[in-house]
This record gives C-alpha cells, structure tokens and sequence, in this order.
C-alpha cells in the first residue's frame, strides 16, 4: 500500500509550529494513529478486523464518540455497515441511495460532508431522523480513482468542539486508506469471481476437447473390426503408464490422448488391408506402415493442450534399437510420449486375440517385455508398467485397471505375481534415459 501523499505534511507541520503545545502532542498522537492504520491496511489481515480497527482509531485518535464504516454494493444502491461503534441497535445495517445522492458524493470526492448542512440530498432526507438519533455530525464518501466504495459515519467530538481544519484532513487521510482497502478488497472479490468463471470455462473445454479425442478413438477402432476397441485400450494402458511413472495430472491426460489418437492414420488405409484375416503382403504392409506419418499429418494442425500427440502417433512403431519405422530412430532421437505409447500398443496386440493368431498368455507376454527392454522398449517405462500390474495383483491399488483390460481370468494366471516379482528384481533400475517433458515432447 503505497503512502498517502494526499495527507499535506508540510501543511500540517506548519500547522504544528503556529498552534499550542496542546495541539502538537495530539498532532503526533495522531501520526501514530495513521502510521498504525496504514500498517494495518497493508498487512492484508482479515478485511472485517482492518475495517473494525480503521474505525476504532480514527475515534480513538480524534476523540469521536461514535461513528461506522460502511461499504457501497454498485449492484444494489446501498452502503453495507462493516463496523460501527455506539451508533445504537436501531442504526440500519444497510442504507439505500438514489441516482442523485451517488452523483452528488462522486462529485463531492473524499471530503467530509456536514450531516446539517447536506438535507438538499435525498439521503439525508430519507435518514434524517435516524442520522439525528444517532447524532451524527460527518458524512465521508470514500471515493476512490473516481468510485464510491463506501463512507465514513461520525459522530461528535467528546470535547463538543466542531471539527478544525486539520481534523478533517486527518479524516481524509484515513478515509483513503480505509477506501483503498475497501476497493483492493472488492478487486479481490473480482479476480476471484473471474477466475472461477475461467476455470468453468476451461473445465467445459476440457470436457469438449475429450469427448472428441473418444468420439475420433471410437471411429478408428469401428474401422478395424479385429482390434476392437485398440485406440481405446492403447489410452488406458498409456495413462496407466504415465501415471506409475508420476507424471502429474495433465500429463497422464496427454499420455492417454497420445494412446487414444495413435493409430489415427488407419483411417485412410484401406478396410480390406486393416482386416485381412491373414498375414499382409509386402505391398500391403508399405501401405499400412504409412499410418504413422499420416497420423502425424492429420493430427499436426490441432493445438493440443497436454502433450504432443502428433509426434506419438508419428514415432510409435520406432524402437529403442533403431529399427523401427517409420524413420529408424535410436533412443533419445524417439520422442518420450511415442515410447510410451509403443509399450502400450505392443502390449495390447500381444494380450488380445488377432485374426491369425490368439492372444499369448501372461508369463509368455512378461518374458517377451523383459526380452525387448533396451531393444524395443526403454527399460523403465517395462518397470513402471509391471509395477503397476504387480501392485493391482497384491491388492495394493484400489482401481482395478488391468482387470478391466485384461479380464479376470488372464489376471488370475498361476504364478503370475510372483514372475513379475522375479523379471523385476532381475532387471536393472532405471536407466540413465531421460524423460522429455511431455510438453515439449521432441526428442
Ligand atoms: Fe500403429
């Protein structure tokens, strides 16, 4: 909160020099009371407990006997009571205005008004008897950069003495900062109230941007009558993947867009090619071996918010070794989120039934993982998936995902969790690999 420069020191100096020793030691009194409500203003303690103290020592420090603070709601025409001292029961806790009295007490600004003197405004009209009650004697509107944000209530001095000069600017001085405080507050509420606006928002996108991301996985599965559900599967088992490696939220949801999108380039290869009840010929598997790049191609012009979809479904039949397609790409030149996704393709053409062959069992499916680590899969991602299996097979994670997947049968394989045990204390811990963000997934 910056120091109100308004409060004319100098002024008040001079003021100082050519009145009584009376009057300077409350003059000083007075600073401490400012200094203090400045600090508390400042230190953004609870709004209710600033306003409260405000009040409490503009009184104390001025020696009024009552007074409140109030703050203006735009949207329903009244000043709201924060805090009020000695104003008695029947003091309204909400006042109304009219067009007039907000015009007139803009134009007035920060300057105290005499309740006596203001009766030509409807305000005062209207509570006369209950300003006169409560023996109210100044008015402030806290006008703050050319807004009404509320207003200050007095009542008279102890001594009975009207109010100097000087009072009034230390009014005034104090009434910016308790305005400033009321107007950063509903700044506040504001940026809030946005925010949450924003989020709803982003949520409703989020929601859109997945039921397209289903509704696409959907449509390439149906084209591929032997893969059932593939894209769909391919996702989960991304996610899953993602998820034991401790990728943070948005990153498992761009782990399973990446799974659910891979194969997206199918939809341009012929039908007759993708069902082939048989295995494909040369000439044929050129043709079906262009959907990474097409994929890529379809998928490049959509902005996608978590990770880099397009380069997944590009580099997913590439292989740690180099050979894979459709460039050949060794390692670190793979982009990270395409590894994942290979992993999770790899597994789910293994452990579901194809045209010309069955699916494998378990042990047979785990060997072969443990077999390609550092071949075609990276070591950790094989880890961190049979981490997952093996702790949903020990009961260790609620959800269970696999079983989902896989069916309870193929889960309850003889001995199956104690050979993922073995394969995993078997193979070296991570390897040196490092995980490209999934952000900025380009390898
Ligand atoms: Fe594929």
């Amino acid at each position: 909160m910056p120091h109100d420069k308004s409060l004319n020191i100098e002024d008040l100096q001079y003021a100082n020099l050519t009145e009584s020793a009376e009057s300077r030691s409350k003059l000083v009194h007075t600073f401490g009371a400012l200094a203090e409500l400045g600090h508390e203003v400042a230190s953004r303690s609870n709004f209710q407990d600033t306003i409260r103290t405000s009040l409490h020592l503009i009184l104390g420090s001025l020696g009024i006997m009552r007074g409140g603070v109030a703050r203006y709601s735009r949207f329903e025409h009244e000043f709201n009571m924060l805090a009020v001292r000695g104003l008695g029961e029947s003091f309204p806790l909400s006042l109304e205005l009219c067009y007039e009295d907000e015009r007139q007490f803009l134009t007035n600004g920060l300057a105290p008004i005499e309740v006596a003197q203001a009766a030509v405004l409807p305000f005062f009209q209207v509570y006369d008897r209950t300003f006169s009650a409560s023996r109210l004697e100044l008015f402030v509107p806290l006008v703050i950069h050319e807004e009404t944000v509320g207003a200050i209530f007095l009542g008279e001095k102890a001594t009975g003495l009207p109010f100097s000069s000087y009072d009034r600017e230390i009014i005034c001085a104090m009434g910016r900062h308790i305005g400033s405080a009321i107007a950063q507050r509903n700044l506040l509420a504001e940026i809030e109230r946005r925010s949450e606006e924003n989020r709803r928002l982003y949520d409703d996108l989020r929601m859109t941007y997945s039921d397209t991301v289903k509704a696409f996985a959907a449509a390439i599965d149906f084209k591929d009558k032997y893969t059932e559900g593939h894209s769909v599967r391919v996702g989960k088992y991304s996610e899953i993947i993602a998820s034991e490696l401790g990728w943070n939220a948005d990153e498992v949801e761009g782990a399973a867009v990446a799974g659910y999108l891979h194969d997206v380039g199918k939809l341009t290869v012929e039908r007759k090619i993708i069902n082939a009840p048989y295995r494909i010929n040369a000439k044929e598997s050129a043709e079906l071996n262009k959907h990474p790049s097409v994929g890529f191609e379809i998928l490049s012009p959509i902005h996608h918010p978590y990770t880099d979809v397009p380069l997944a479904a590009k580099y997913h039949h590439e292989r740690i070794d180099g050979r894979g397609y459709p460039d050949g790409l060794y390692d670190r030149q793979i982009p990270y989120i395409a590894k994942v996704v290979n992993l999770a393709d790899s597994f789910d053409a293994m452990t579901t039934d194809r045209p010309y062959r069955r699916r494998r069992p378990p042990h047979e499916v785990f060997d072969d993982l443990h077999r390609n680590s550092g071949r075609q899969f990276a070591p950790e991602l094989v880890t961190a998936f049979m981490r997952g299996m093996l702790k949903e097979l020990q009961g260790e994670s609620k959800e269970k995902r696999f079983r989902k997947l896989l069916g309870r049968e193929y889960m309850e394989a003889e001995g199956l969790a104690s050979s993922l045990r073995n394969i995993l204390n078997s193979m070296t811990p991570t390897s040196p690999l490092t995980r490209i963000s999934v952000g900025q997934a380009h390898g």
